[in-house]
């Protein structure tokens, strides 16, 4: 039996970038605590396979359905399906979101648009529509932040203020819906997964051994980034129970201690 097993029974969660990397450890990790899980995303093939994993053999407990984060019609439609199959809405986890690697002196207008547009406008469209769901009886969201919003991101400047964007839309929707019992907070994770992967895999090989040396100065518990499973899954857990109800508007790390203040 799991830690987590059975914390969740009858919660129903949204998790967008349900599809990859944290997104899909959530969904299977919320299925075996017990939730019913709405999985959304732009991969529908790597979606479905995921939510098919997780099903459980005893009950409907996973879906997916296919949602562009930018496109605020699509999210619309996609959390009308998700709600009205959960029958309501207790938590929304806003995983997706993309990276991009350039100098500050190379991001093109593009470059910053598209990263502004899945991680800053598809958090704005995202929690508006859970907002919706949420406002009669309460509930919480948790959106993706980065350590990179909190400490900068060399060479990558537009994510990181993508992602400072998250921090301070966070703080104020928590401010402003907490009237209505919904809790806003965002993470700050430090998590293998194939976003990180990528973004090693286009460093150097001197790139990659300055990274690695800094990770083992920096992430102070093990040195290096942490295991969705056994590092991330277990508070995520605990952020969507009721037993998280009284903390909102926070900066959350679950990363090592690499954002910590020193
Ligand atoms: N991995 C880390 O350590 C780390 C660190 C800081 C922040 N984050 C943030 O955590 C979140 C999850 O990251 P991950 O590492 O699991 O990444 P990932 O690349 O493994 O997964 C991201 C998912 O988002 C989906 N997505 C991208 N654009 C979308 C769109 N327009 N609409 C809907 N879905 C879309 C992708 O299809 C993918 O399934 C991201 O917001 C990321 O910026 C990750």
């Amino acid at each position: 039996m799991s830690s987590t097993e059975g914390l969740l029974a009858g919660r129903r969660i949204v998790v967008t970038g349900g599809a990859s990397g944290m997104g899909a450890t959530l969904v299977g990790g919320y299925v075996r605590a017990g939730a019913t899980v709405a999985s959304l995303d732009l991969n529908p093939v790597a979606g479905e396979e995921v939510v098919k994993a997780a099903q459980p053999a005893d009950r409907d407990a996973a879906r997916f359905t296919t949602c562009d984060v930018t496109d605020r019609s699509s999210v619309d439609h996609a959390f009308d399906a998700a709600t009205g199959w959960l029958g309501g809405l207790d938590v929304l986890v806003h995983a997706a979101g993309i990276n991009h690697a350039a100098k500050a002196e190379d991001v093109t207008t593009e470059d910053w648009d598209r990263v502004m547009a899945v991680n800053a406008t598809g958090t704005l469209h995202t929690n508006q529509a859970a907002f919706r769901a949420l406002r009669a009886g309460g509930g919480a969201i948790v959106n993706f932040a980065s350590g990179a919003a909190v400490r900068g991101y060399l060479d990558h400047g537009h994510y990181a203020a993508s992602k400072g964007a998250v921090l301070s839309w966070t703080r104020t929707v928590a401010a402003e819906w907490g009237r209505h019992g919904i809790t806003v907070n965002a993470l700050c994770p430090g998590i293998r997964t194939p976003m990180y992967e990528r973004t090693r895999a286009g460093l150097t090989p001197e790139e990659l051994a300055r990274h690695d040396a800094w990770l083992a100065e920096n992430i102070v518990v093990g040195g290096r980034l942490g295991d969705p499973e056994l590092d991330f899954l277990p508070y995520l857990v605990f952020l969507a129970s009721p037993g998280a109800r009284y903390i909102t508007g926070q900066t959350l790390s679950v990363d090592g201690g690499h954002t910590m203040m020193r």
